[in-house]
């Protein structure tokens, strides 16, 4: 007769020092396979006499059901136990500190921004034109004459194509602008610009913003108005303003803005070159005749207009006194404008 009991204990003992599915598998088969002991236990009920079947029998399906019920708790064991070693194996270490790569916005187009956002609260409308220009809308049609010493090669970038130029101001997109629109016009004209210029205060590119006001009725009042509440938006104080009388061909009367200098707040300082005043645009009545060169009649209509450079405004703004660290892009200058 099989001994239930002796195959009871080595089952037991197995089990508890296997920790692998396969050799859980091997386990099984043993005992439950075919020709596994406890199947064999159980077909040999039938070889027992008559009155020890009933008892053998149900120790032996006792022993079957015990038997499943461990392989399945050591299969859960053993499985829950891969998982632990396959997590500990294949972590990611979430706490590992990154360094927080956090992009912003270069402090020209942040200046630029906030340039565009005062205008178009005023009303006025974006527009843009190409960086290489015709020469004809760069000077003739703004009434600057061909031997104006702003066209000379020391001062101008030409390419290689005749009538054209990388543009010297954004005052074209004026001209653009009226050709293509019919009065009341209302537009501010940001954009880069190219001179033959290099120094602490000057680069070859830097960028303007254009501004101009056709309708009817247009006064120097209204351009004063207009440019006095821009700085005090932008600067976000009371700025002293003052106009001085100037002259470019394609206004008249013409004058150059300044405002009193936000480094020693008039006291005079290397900044303002001790006289208490920075210069920041240029602007004038638009001359009659760059109005008569996109077919505007003079007579009904006038308008205003300026030009503003946004790297002087933006070095002002930010305290800034060399014009190339804004074209070096080094990475600790740019931080400090998070
Ligand atoms: N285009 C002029 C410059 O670049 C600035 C300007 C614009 C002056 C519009 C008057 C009116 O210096």
């Amino acid at each position: 007769m099989i001994n239930l009991k002796d195959i009871e204990e080595e089952l037991s003992e197995e089990i508890s020092r296997i920790n692998t599915i396969s050799q859980l598998q091997q386990v099984k088969v043993k005992y439950l396979g075919k020709k596994g002991l406890i199947t064999q236990a159980i077909s040999h009920i039938k070889d027992l006499p008559q009155e020890e079947r009933r008892e053998y029998g149900l120790k032996a399906n006792r022993l079957k059901e015990y038997a499943e019920e461990l392989i399945k708790k050591a299969e859960e064991r053993i499985k829950k136990e891969e998982l632990r070693k396959r997590l500990a194996r294949d972590w990611v270490d979430l706490s590992l500190p990154l360094e927080p790569a956090v992009g912003t916005a270069h402090p020209i187009s942040q200046v630029l921004k906030k340039i565009r956002h005062i205008f178009v609260s005023m009303g006025f409308e974006v527009m843009e034109g190409p960086e290489v220009e015709l020469e004809t809308y760069n000077f003739d049609m703004l009434n600057i004459p061909k031997e104006h010493p702003a066209r000379d090669m020391q001062d101008t970038f030409y390419v290689n194509r005749e009538g054209y130029l990388l543009r010297t101001h954004t005052s074209p997109v004026q001209i653009r602008t009226m050709l293509s629109q019919k009065p009341p016009i209302y537009m501010i004209a940001p954009g880069r610009v190219y001179r033959r210029d290099d120094d602490p205060t000057h680069s070859p590119m830097f960028h303007q913003v254009e501004g101009l006001a056709v309708d009817m009725d247009i006064s120097f009042g209204h351009m004063k108005y207009t440019i006095e509440t821009f700085l005090r938006a932008f600067f976000e104080v009371e700025v002293p303003v003052r106009f001085r009388a100037s002259y470019f061909p394609f206004t008249e009367p013409s004058a150059e803005v300044d405002i009193g200098c936000v480094i020693c707040r008039g006291e005079g300082c290397r900044v303002c070159k001790e006289t208490g005043w920075l210069e920041v645009m240029g602007c004038g009545m638009v001359h009659p005749a760059v109005l008569e060169n996109c077919n505007i009649d003079p007579e009904f209509y006038q308008g205003f207009a300026f030009g503003l450079g946004v790297e002087r405004l933006a070095m002002l703004y930010f305290g800034i006194d060399n014009i190339k660290l804004f074209f070096e892009n080094d990475l600790r200058f740019l931080r400090q404008f998070l």
